[in-house]
């Protein structure tokens, strides 16, 4: 399966991410990871992406497109795979279907999940990431057994630099003028498929899991 996860800022693209790549066996690929990734390694992809991230607006797409382009031609794509957040623009989305084009692939769904912007703000704003392991928590809708600590590895849990209450607007307008139109572009391909991402996490995961095996 090829597939998309679409949706704005703390839809839950993250979390529903995990429970898709183990239904399916797919990778994960989230651009947000890998750019997360760079920076704490300190690279020059990373040094150049930090500066656009800290803001709440995109990387530029030269940066973004080339990199996905690469991961999707590793061995593990071969059979499918789950893209987190890329495409954002039009241009991504036409660069990753030519891409697909030259690889004689195409994309079977992309999953949208649609989230009232009320509830956004108080997502990302109370979530918090394992430093080591990447897990994903919210202080209120998902919580460690032990406050700041990791239940897989006991790791210590921190607050994404871009997840302040001013940054999280920002990266939602971001989310509005230049990844929104996306979902008209998919739904006129007619492989978009809606889910309501307001529902309780584990109810979210089914819905996307018995969507995708039925259609
Ligand atoms: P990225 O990392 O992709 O961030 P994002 O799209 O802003 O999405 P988030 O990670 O904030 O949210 P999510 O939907 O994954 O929510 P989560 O599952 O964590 O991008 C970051 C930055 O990188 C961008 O701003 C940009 O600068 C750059 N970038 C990345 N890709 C790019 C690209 N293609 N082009 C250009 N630039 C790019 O959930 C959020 C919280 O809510 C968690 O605490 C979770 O526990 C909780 N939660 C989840 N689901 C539920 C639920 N159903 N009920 C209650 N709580 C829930
Ligand atoms: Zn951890």
């Amino acid at each position: 399966m090829r597939a998309i996860l679409l949706g704005p800022p703390g839809a839950g693209k993250g979390t529903q991410a995990d429970t898709i790549v183990k239904e399916f066996s797919i990778p994960h690929i989230s651009t947000g990871d890998i750019f997360r990734k760079n920076i704490k390694e300190g690279t020059v992809l990373g040094k150049k992406a930090k500066e656009y991230m800290d803001q709440g607006l995109l990387v530029p797409d030269e940066l973004t497109v080339e990199l996905v382009k690469d991961r999707l031609l590793d061995e593990d794509c071969k059979n499918g795979f789950l893209l987190d957040g890329f495409p954002r623009t039009i241009f991504q989305a036409d660069a990753l279907e030519e891409a697909l084009k030259d690889m004689n692939q195409s994309l079977d769904y992309v999953v949208n999940i649609e989230v009232r912007k009320e509830l956004l703000i108080e997502r990302a704003v109370g979530r918090r990431v394992c430093k080591d392991c990447g897990q994903t928590y919210h202080m209120t809708f998902n919580r460690p057994a032990v406050e700041g600590v990791c239940d897989n590895c006991k790791g210590e849990l921190l607050q994404r630099k871009d997840d302040t209450e001013e940054t999280v607007t920002k990266r939602i307008n971001v989310y509005q003028e230049q990844t929104e139109p996306l979902i008209e572009y998919y739904t006129n391909k007619g492989i978009i498929v809606n889910i309501d991402g307001e529902k309780p996490i584990a109810e979210v995961g089914k819905n996307i899991v018995a969507k995708l095996r039925n259609k």
